[in-house]
């Protein structure tokens, strides 16, 4: 499931990118690009960070 449209990045991405180190979403931002466009996509990406375990 694509989570930033902007970017075409999905969930899964994510989820290896959190799985790999990234515990925020500046980690994300800098490692995909998710958020840095229309900002949509921080909320899904927020959420799959704190399933993970981790904050912000
Ligand atoms: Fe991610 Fe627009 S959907 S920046």
């Amino acid at each position: 499931m694509y989570v930033c449209l902007c970017k075409g990045i999905t969930s899964s991405q994510i989820q290896q990118t959190i799985d790999a180190g990234a515990d925020s979403l500046r980690d994300l931002r800098e490692t995909l690009g998710v958020s840095t466009q229309c900002g949509k996509c921080a909320r899904t990406a927020l959420d799959l960070l704190r399933q993970a375990g981790s904050d912000q």
